[in-house]
């Protein structure tokens, strides 16, 4: 099979569909591999590491689409790229089809094959190729925190760590799933005081297990939740519902009795945020000021560190990639339940049930 990748178009999207490791494993697998002048530079691949490992790097993006057997990407085609789209074409990248009628429709007309990166699904409903980038956000968002902590960022002017003699920041984390326990495991280690809200009991009592006496852990009820957000320098918000919208825990009214200065990062922000003012931001312009509390609300947080994300996001993706590319689509979804279920247009038919249900369209099984 011929594999392709293309650079991003999406506005500050620096990640790579494939890295150079990945397109060594395509080729030692007998396949061929193109890859688009420059698309791994953001990420800190020269064309020469693609040549390296087999690829053979293409002047433009047009030649990539219409020469490949599948394209393997990271975000969603945006409209520009709608004119790629065409039958039979294998097309495995994220696709949050659910929130964009128009990419859903070009696809079903079209009739390009689309494996959804997001729907992808194991046996315990965990999701293996979105998992990477929440460990990123979940770490990631304790580093912005202590960041915009720093006075000369807006913050309250609090060590996340303190010194001797000096308290260390108060944080609570809210959702104790993938974000949750990453941003956990960074705070404790920069030495931070934490306390982290689930209404899993489960979660809680296996990271009491894990942490001890070193952290604190709280049943997730609005009385808990506003007591101790009150009472935070930093707040991560990692909730999830899945399938539905953030549930808005963390109150505006909480903000007048927090420290000026004190830290939201919203990571759930990507479902509509955990608080009653989130709004989206970008890598550009991070963070907004509501009654003196700043909200870091990056949708997109693993974009800020694209070497890391692009190999993390391979390391998921490239087992279910080499098995469409070494079986076809066909024997590879039979053979594998957790693919099938990433399979959200099959010639020309809607077959993931959330975007059948979000557009009213005829859910087609496979
Ligand atoms: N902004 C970004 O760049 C970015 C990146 C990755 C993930 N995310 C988002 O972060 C959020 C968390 O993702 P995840 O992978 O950790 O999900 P997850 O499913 O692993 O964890 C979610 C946790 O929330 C808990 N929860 C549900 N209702 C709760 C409540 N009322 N109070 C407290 N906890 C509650 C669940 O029990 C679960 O433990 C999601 O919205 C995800 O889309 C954002």
């Amino acid at each position: 099979m011929i594999i392709g990748t293309v650079k991003e178009v999406k506005n500050n999207e620096f990640r790579v569909g494939l890295t150079p490791s990945a397109v060594r494993e395509y080729i030692h697998h007998g396949h061929s591999v193109l890859v688009e002048t420059n698309a791994g530079l953001n990420s800190g691949f020269t064309n020469d590491d693609y040549v390296k490992a087999g690829a053979k790097i293409i002047k433009t993006a047009l030649e990539v689409w219409n020469t490949s057997d599948m394209i393997v990407k990271v975000k969603e085609p945006l409209e520009s790229e709608f004119g790629y789209l065409r039958e039979g074409l294998l097309l495995y990248t994220y696709l949050h089809l659910a929130a964009n009628e128009a990419l859903t429709k070009a696809l079903i007309e079209s009739k390009t094959q689309s494996i959804a990166y997001e729907t992808i699904e194991l046996e315990d409903h965990s999701l293996p190729c979105l998992k990477p980038m929440s460990e990123v956000a979940g770490r990631l968002g304790a580093i912005e925190g202590a960041k915009y902590l720093e006075k000369p960022f807006g913050g309250s002017g609090v060590l996340i760590s303190g010194v001797p003699g000096v308290d260390q920041a108060k944080v609570s984390i809210i959702g104790a799933g993938v974000v949750g326990e990453n941003a956990l495991k960074m705070l404790v280690g920069m030495g931070a005081k934490v306390t982290i809200l689930d209404i899993n009991l489960k979660k809680l009592t296996y990271l009491d297990d894990l942490y001890g006496n070193r952290i604190q852990t709280m049943y997730s009820s609005s009385d808990n939740i506003e007591r101790i957000v009150k009472d935070s320098d930093l707040v991560i918000g990692a909730v999830l519902l899945p399938g539905a919208k953030a549930p808005k825990l963390i109150k505006r009214s909480y903000y007048k009795d927090m420290r000026p200065g004190s830290v939201i990062v919203d990571v759930a922000i990507d479902q509509g945020g955990s608080t009653e003012v989130s709004k989206a931001t970008y890598h550009d312009n991070p963070t907004y000021v509501v009654d003196g509390i700043i909200h870091y609300s990056v949708a997109n947080m693993p974009g800020a560190v694209p070497r890391t994300s692009t190999i993390a996001l391979n390391n998921a993706t490239l087992k279910y990639g080499l098995m469409i590319a070494d079986l076809g689509l066909d024997v590879a979804m039979n053979e594998s339940l957790p693919l099938k279920k990433g399979i959200n247009v099959y010639h020309g038919n809607c077959t993931c049930p959330g975007v059948c249900e979000a557009f009213g369209l005829p859910l087609i099984e496979i």
